[in-house]
């Protein structure tokens, strides 16, 4: 069974996702450790009470991006994963830690890439007036929000959506199509040519339009 080690900041729903997939035993991989570089994160509580090995590295404890990213690479190793999965996790990956992970990291992006890479991307929608929204699930590479991309999902933009009304909506997507993709992984499916990736045996429904 492949191993996982999921990187979060916060909430980490979307491990949470993981682990309700894995639990169900839809998602054939150990999740071996859950790692914040925010000690407060919410999901560690989560994970730990999953019975997933947790560590925090505070970010701030260390003299800049260079030092946490070896250290958290460290962290990481100890775990021998196959796939690094950023679920929600909010620091810029120097280009050594991301070459370190190459071909085995995943991110995913609230925004339809490459559309809104960056920051706050549900109220950019909002005020371009797009009327289709969504999530993608990405393997990182050195240039932020735009490695190949392995799933994504859309959502419809409605009369009246705040930022809020539009993220929750996004967000039972991001749900569904983060443990898709893990598992595409997991099943040794996924295949990168050119910058672009292959889903062995993929069938049009798994692309997860509403
Ligand atoms: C998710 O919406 C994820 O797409 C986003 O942060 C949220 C984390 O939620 N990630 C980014 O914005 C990365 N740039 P979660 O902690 O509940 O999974």
């Amino acid at each position: 069974m492949k191993n996982i080690v999921i990187l979060i900041s916060g909430r980490g729903s979307n491990m949470e996702a993981m682990i309700a997939e894995r639990d169900a035993g839809r998602l054939p991989v150990n999740i071996a450790a859950v790692i914040s570089n925010r000690p407060d994160a919410k999901g560690l509580e989560t994970a730990a009470a999953a019975g997933i090995a947790t560590h925090s590295l505070d970010h701030k404890a260390y003299a800049g991006r260079d030092a946490f990213d070896v250290a958290l690479a460290q962290c990481i190793d100890e775990y021998a994963p196959d796939l690094v999965v950023l679920a929600g996790f909010m620091r810029i990956l120097t280009p050594a830690f991301v070459r370190r992970y190459e071909g085995r990291l995943f991110n995913i992006h609230p925004s339809l890439l490459p559309s809104f890479p960056g920051l706050h991307t549900h109220q950019r929608a909002l005020d371009e007036g797009v009327r289709i929204h969504g999530c993608t699930v990405h393997f990182v590479t050195a240039e932020l929000d735009h490695g190949p991309v392995v799933i994504q999902a859309a959502v419809p933009v409605v009369d009246g959506d705040s930022e809020a009304t539009l993220a929750a909506r996004v967000l039972r997507q991001e749900h569904r199509i983060y443990p898709q993709a893990v598992r595409w992984f997991a099943e040794g499916r996924l295949r990168l040519a050119d910058g672009r990736v292959q889903v062995d045996g993929a069938m049009a429904d798994d692309a997860g339009l509403v």
